[in-house]
This record gives structure tokens, sequence and C-alpha cells, in this order.
């Protein structure tokens, strides 16, 4: 079964979203499996964020990621990767459609809300870093049935 890391931000704990975001993956029918409030290191959030080390905005980043907490969780389903990418939105707040949690939330890339894993293999590798093995429950989903024919 497909999982996903996604992360409140520290400008959604502060704006008071975060109960809206859980909600949205509860009610598509994803099931939580982690979820913690963690004030992230620099040192995890330049690991996190390798990849965009080379972007002139990466130390901007890393210090708006580690200005307060964040809710860090781990959502499973099918398909969950992408389609949690749908329903966060597009990467600037303004190429986001209403309905998505960046185009309804949110302006400026550099405030933008929510973090998602952007494919299977960078879940599984976000996952790993922020969660160790005895955080992740697999606890019996009793609405499976209704979620998936
Ligand atoms: P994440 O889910 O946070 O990984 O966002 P993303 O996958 O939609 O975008 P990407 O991984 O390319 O960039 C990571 C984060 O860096 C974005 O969510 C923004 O917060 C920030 N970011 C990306 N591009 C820019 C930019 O051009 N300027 C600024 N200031 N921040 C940016
Ligand atoms: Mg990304």
């Amino acid at each position: 079964n497909e999982r996903t890391f996604v992360a409140v931000k520290p400008d959604g704990v502060q704006r008071r979203l975060v109960g809206d975001i859980v909600h949205r993956f509860e009610k598509k029918g994803f099931k939580l499996v982690g979820m913690k409030l963690v004030q992230a290191s620099e040192d995890l959030l330049k690991e996190h964020y390798r990849d965009l080390r080379a972007k002139p905005f990466f130390n901007g980043l890393i210090q708006y990621m580690s200005a307060g907490p964040v809710v860090a969780m781990v959502w499973q389903g099918l398909d969950v990767v992408k389609t949690s990418r749908k329903m966060m939105g597009e990467t600037n707040p303004a190429d986001s459609l209403p309905g998505t949690v960046r185009g309804d939330y949110c302006v400026e890339v550099g405030r933008n809300v929510i973090h998602g894993s952007d494919s299977v293999e960078s879940a599984q590798r976000e996952i790993a870093l922020w969660f160790s093995q005895d955080e992740l429950h697999c606890w019996e989903d009793h609405s499976i049935r209704w979620i998936y024919a």
C-alpha cells in the first residue's frame, strides 16, 4: 500500500490550518499512519530539501521551515502520492486552483503552507528521514470496504 509524507509547514501551524488540512485527507479516504508536531532542525531540513541546495532560495527555505514547528504526517492509500499533490495545488499558490490547499489558503511560493512528497521514491526517503518505524501504525481500517471496491 502506497504511502506519502505530508507536512503542514510553520505558516500553516501558525495560521491554525492543521485541522482543515488533516480533515481534507481524512475525508478523501486516506489512512493516517503517522503524525507528530516537530521543531525541525536545520540539518534535517537541509537533508529533506537536499535536491534544492543549489537554488538561490535554499537558505530562506531552511529558515522558513525551521521558524516554528511543523505537523509531520504519513498518509496511506491508493495513488496517495499523486493525489496528495493534486490536493495541495501547485508550488506557486498563484497557479493553484481554488479547492486545493495552496489555492485556498496562501499567496506566495515562500509561504505555501504544505509539503507533500513528489514521487513514491521521495516519499520513501522522506518517511524514513522524519519517522522511526515505531511511530508508524498499521491499524485495521474498518471503513476500507466503503472506500475501496
Ligand atoms: P514541497 O512540497 O515543499 O517540496 O514543494 P514543491 O514540491 O511544490 O516544490 P519544490 O520541491 O520545488 O520546492 C520546495 C519548496 O521550496 C516550495 O514549496 C517553496 O516553499 C520553496 N520554493 C520553491 N521554489 C521557490 C522559489 O522560486 N522561491 C522561493 N522563495 N521559494 C521557493
Ligand atoms: Mg518538493
